[in-house]
C-alpha cells in the first residue's frame, strides 16, 4: 500500500526520510504527500514492460490523466516520454501546459463538446477515441477546417463483465460507453468513418473497468477486439494497425490486496494477442493501455490530523470510537461513493495501547463523511495525533470538491530527502474568487 520511499519505524512515518511530523509542519494537513521517484518508476515500468513483450509492436503507454494530474505530473509525464490519456478539455489544457506533445496524446469522452474537438483537432493530438455517430461527424468537420486527416479510433463494448463495483465497471453492454460489438453499432461506426476521407482510422479501443485483478477481462477483450479487426479485414481488405485495451489494473488499498505489476500481466496480454492474431490470421497490431490507477494510486498518501475522538455506545452495547480528522469526503470521495476500503496509521509515533474498534470520519456535515468505515486503532489515538491513509493518488485530488466550502488540499512531491508544493493548497480567497456580489 505504501510507496516504496515510504517507511514506517517506530510507528514514524516518512517519505524520502523527511517524517511525517516534519511534513505536517511545513505543508500542514490534509495534505497529499506524492512519491516523485515511485511515480516515475511505476511510468517506467509500465513503459519498459510494453516494450519488452510486444518489442516493434508496441505501442504507448498512455497515462490516465483522469487518475490525477496537474502540471508538475504533466511535466513529468513528457520527460518520461509515455503518452496521457485526456478526457475533457480541462485534461488536455493541463497536458499542454506541461508540454506534452499532442503526438502523444490521445482524447477520450463520451461527451466531448464540439469546441474540446475543436481544440484536439487544432493542436494535432494524436487519436480522438470516437464515442458516438454525432462525435464522427464532428470531428470529421474539424479536421475539415483545418485541412488536416485526424487519426482516430473506435471505442468498443465487448460485452465483459468485470469483477469490479459497478459504478466503475464499463464495458458490458448497458452503459453510456462506446459502440456495442454484439448489437451491430460498431459497425455503423465503422461505416459512417469510412465516409470522411479526412478521418484515418487507426484501430479499436476498450476500457472494460477499473481496479480489476488478473488479466482474463483484458484476454477476453482483447478476443473480441481482435475478431472485430479481422471482419474489418474482410470487409476493406486491409488491416487496422492499432489495439488500445485501456486500463484499470488494481491496486492494493488494503491488507492482504496485492498491487497488479506489469510484468504480471503483460505477459498474458501478448499471449491473448497472439492467439487472436493466430485464430483471425491477422498481423500483430500496436498494443497500447491507459493505466491511470495503476500508476499513481500507489505513490501517494494522505495526512490528516485528529481533531476529536469520540465514544460512541452501539445498539449491542459495544463501542465504536469516531476519529474525526481535518478532511473527509471532500478530499476523498471513494469510500461514500464506491464503498472503498482504506487503511491508516497513526503517523507520528507508536503506541502500546490495545487496538480498538474505530470509524475514520471527516469534517463534513453529513453522515456518510467516513473514509474508512471499520479500523482497529490504538485506543489512545488523540487529538493532535497525524493519521496517514496509504494510496490515495488516484481519484482523490482528481475527485475533491468543495462541499461545505472545504478549501482542497495541496499536493506536495517529495524526492531525494526534499519536499516542495506542486499544487497549493486552496485558500478562501480560492472560495469565494467565483461568487459575485450583489
Ligand atoms: N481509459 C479509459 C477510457 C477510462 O475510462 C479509464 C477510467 C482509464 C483508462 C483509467 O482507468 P484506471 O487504470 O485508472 O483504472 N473514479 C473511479 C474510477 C473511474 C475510472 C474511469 N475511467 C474510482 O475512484 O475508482
Amino acid at each position: 500500500m505504501w510507496s516504496k520511499n515510504s517507511s514506517l519505524e517506530g510507528g514514524v512515518l516518512s517519505l524520502s526520510g523527511i517524517s511525517a511530523a516534519q511534513l505536517a509542519k511545513d505543508f500542514g494537513t490534509p495534505t497529499f504527500f506524492l512519491d516523485e521517484d515511485a511515480f516515475r518508476s511505476r511510468s517506467l515500468a509500465w513503459h519498459n514492460g510494453l516494450q519488452s513483450q510486444f518489442g516493434s509492436n508496441a505501442g504507448t503507454i498512455y497515462y490516465a490523466a483522469k487518475s490525477f494530474i496537474c502540471t508538475a505530473v504533466a511535466q513529468w509525464i513528457a520527460d518520461i516520454g509515455i503518452g496521457i490519456d485526456v478526457c475533457t478539455g480541462g485534461e488536455l489544457a493541463v497536458a499542454i501546459a506541461g508540454g506534452v506533445n499532442p503526438s502523444k496524446i490521445e482524447v477520450h469522452g463520451n461527451n466531448k463538446s464540439v469546441a474540446e474537438i475543436d481544440r484536439a483537432v487544432s493542436l494535432g493530438v494524436k487519436t480522438i477515441v470516437m464515442d458516438s455517430l454525432f462525435e464522427i461527424e464532428r470531428v470529421a468537420a474539424a479536421a475539415k477546417k483545418y485541412g488536416v486527416r485526424q487519426g482516430v479510433m473506435l471505442r468498443l463494448t465487448p460485452g465483459i463483465e468485470a469483477h469490479t463495483h459497478e459504478k466503475i465497471s464499463t464495458a458490458h453492454e448497458d452503459v453510456k460507453f462506446g459502440f456495442s460489438i454484439a448489437s451491430g453499432a460498431a459497425w455503423t461506426a465503422v461505416e459512417a468513418v469510412a465516409k470522411h476521407p479526412e478521418l484515418e482510422l487507426r484501430g479499436v479501443h476498450c476500457h472494460i473497468g477499473s481496479q480489476i485483478f488478473g488479466s482474463e477481462a483484458h484476454e477476453i477483450a482483447t478476443d473480441r477486439l481482435m475478431g472485430f479487426m479481422s471482419s474489418y479485414r474482410d470487409q476493406f481488405g486491409t488491416q487496422l494497425p492499432e489495439l488500445d485495451l485501456g486500463g484499470g489494473f488494481g491496486i492494493a488499498y488494503i491488507a492482504g490486496e496485492v498491487t497488479v505489476e506489469p510484468a504480471d500481466v503483460l505477459p498474458a496480454i501478448h499471449s491473448a494477442v497472439l492467439a487472436a492474431c493466430k485464430k483471425y490470421e491477422l498481423d500483430m497490431p500496436q498494443v497500447s493501455l491507459e493505466p491511470g490507477r495503476n500508476i499513481v494510486g500507489p505513490t501517494m498518501f494522505t495526512l490528516y490530523e485528529v481533531g476529536t475522538v469520540k465514544d460512541v455506545t452501539l445498539e449491542d452495547k459495544s463501542i465504536r470510537k469516531y476519529v474525526s480528522v481535518d478532511g473527509g469526503m471532500s478530499d476523498n470521495a471513494r469510500t461514500a461513493l464506491y464503498d472503498a476500503e482504506y487503511t491508516a496509521v497513526i503517523a507520528q509515533r507508536s503506541s502500546e495501547a490495545p487496538a480498538v474498534l474505530s470509524r475514520l470520519v471527516g469534517k463534513h456535515c453529513e453522515t456518510g463523511d467516513i473514509i474508512i468505515r471499520d479500523i482497529q486503532l490504538p485506543s489512545d489515538i488523540a487529538p493532535g495525533d497525524l493519521v496517514a491513509t496509504p494510496a490515495t493518488g488516484a481519484y482523490g485530488r482528481s475527485m475533491a470538491s468543495n462541499y461545505n466550502h472545504v478549501p482542497k488540499p495541496p499536493v506536495v512531491a517529495v524526492k531525494d530527502g526534499k519536499a516542495r508544493v506542486i499544487v497549493r493548497r486552496e485558500n478562501e480567497a480560492d472560495l469565494l474568487a467565483l461568487d459575485v456580489k450583489e
